[in-house]
């Protein structure tokens, strides 16, 4: 993606310096364009659990990546193996929902079991960082053009009319290595030709809609328009909402979505007012071991200080203000699960399906 006509992903590593990694610190955005470097496995963590780096593809990039610095770090560990285990434990433990995590860990680690020498351990855990970005990258694209033909077929029947999509939180390619899976077939639309614009909902508590979806997409130009989160049902009641486009942080065997908070009450109205939900995932976010989203998904639950206190930008400076009494509780579940009955359809990089397990199985045949 190009920011300010430079093409950015969302992690590399660094020019000129083999043992650093560098993410974009999106906790800062769209304020201020930061770079961090992350040296170890703890840097990685860290910028995985408060959130430097979020997004389900992007924190399993982070975590292999991660495991790549515990790779190097080994060097000066007395037992390697014992210290490697704890680094992959490390990261898994950094948010809970996103599966991606634990299926980017779990690549290195079968990896790493292949070699036994720490030089051949570092070498191919570099390489497989970067194949799953490589990975992450052409499922996206592939995502783009399979939401591209449904896109396409509501331009035809709409005539010229702009297209309306709604989405929830980012799951554009600020939470991707590039492109994103929502985002994907919105931008594939926009560079078609094909007028598309965006009700973005800004996604409280931390606001990843309008401050992460509305700068992407407005540094790619495509129309948007950030509304407050309760906003999407009275725009559905109001013909104002073609389809809804989100992303997934795990999506069972059968087809229940975990995403960001507040995704289950758009999917509801979506419903009541019979207009598509599209849930725009690769195959890196499936739980294939899981059935009922949820019974199963764990689901984050964040601090409290989010919900209660605001950030934004003040004389050149982030702040964080106190919206509520200070003393009141505060509740922060991160994600909800919508069921597979609310769902559309599901646009991986394989192609479109039905939210069930046959139709998954079909497109997955290797599950
Ligand atoms: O808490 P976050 O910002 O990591 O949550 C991100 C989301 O919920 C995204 O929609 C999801 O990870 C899909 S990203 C392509």
């Amino acid at each position: 993606m190009k920011i300010n006509g430079q093409a950015f992903r969302t992690i590399w590593l660094k020019d000129g310096d083999s043992t650093c990694v560098q993410i974009i610190d999106q906790r800062f955005l769209p304020h201020r364009f930061v770079i961090e470097d992350l040296h170890n496995v703890a840097e990685a963590a860290d910028a995985i659990r408060e959130m430097h780096v979020r997004g389900a593809p992007l924190i399993g990039a982070t975590a292999a990546f991660g495991m790549y610095l515990a790779c190097l770090e080994a060097k000066d560990k007395k037992d390697k193996q014992q210290w490697l285990h704890q680094a992959a434990q490390l990261l898994k433990s950094t948010r809970p929902t996103a599966v991606d995590l634990a299926w980017a860990v779990d690549r290195q680690l079968a990896i790493l079991a292949n070699h036994s020498d720490l030089p051949n351990k570092i070498d191919h855990s570099l390489a497989e960082a970067q194949n799953i970005c490589t990975l992450s990258v052409e499922a996206c694209l592939d995502i783009g053009k399979n939401g591209l033909a449904i896109i396409q077929q509501l331009h035809t029947q709409k005539k010229d009319a702009p297209i309306n999509i709604l989405t929830h939180c980012n799951a554009g390619w600020l939470a991707c290595v590039d492109h994103g899976t929502a985002t994907a077939p919105i931008y594939a639309a926009h560079d078609s030709g094909i007028p598309v614009h965006v009700w973005v909902d800004e996604t409280r508590p931390r606001n990843q809609g309008a401050r992460l979806t509305a700068w992407e997409l407005q540094q790619h130009g495509v129309p948007h328009t950030i509304i407050a989160d309760n906003t999407g049902g009275h725009l559905m009641q109001h013909g104002m909402v073609d389809m809804v486009i989100v992303g997934s942080d795990r999506t069972t065997r059968c087809g229940d979505v975990a995403n960001k908070i507040g995704t289950y009450l758009k999917a509801l109205a979506a419903k009541d007012n019979d207009i598509p939900f599209y849930v725009a995932l690769p195959s890196s976010s499936i739980d294939w071991k899981l059935r009922d989203g949820l019974k199963e998904i764990p689901i984050e639950q964040r601090g409290d200080e989010e919900v209660k206190y605001i950030q934004g930008m003040e004389g050149g400076e982030l702040k964080s203000v106190l919206l509520s009494p200070a003393e009141s509780p505060a509740a922060n579940f991160g994600f909800d699960v919508t069921p597979a009955r609310l769902v559309t359809g599901l646009i991986t990089e394989r192609g479109v399906c039905g939210a069930t397990e046959k139709e998954l199985i079909q497109l997955f045949p290797e599950h």
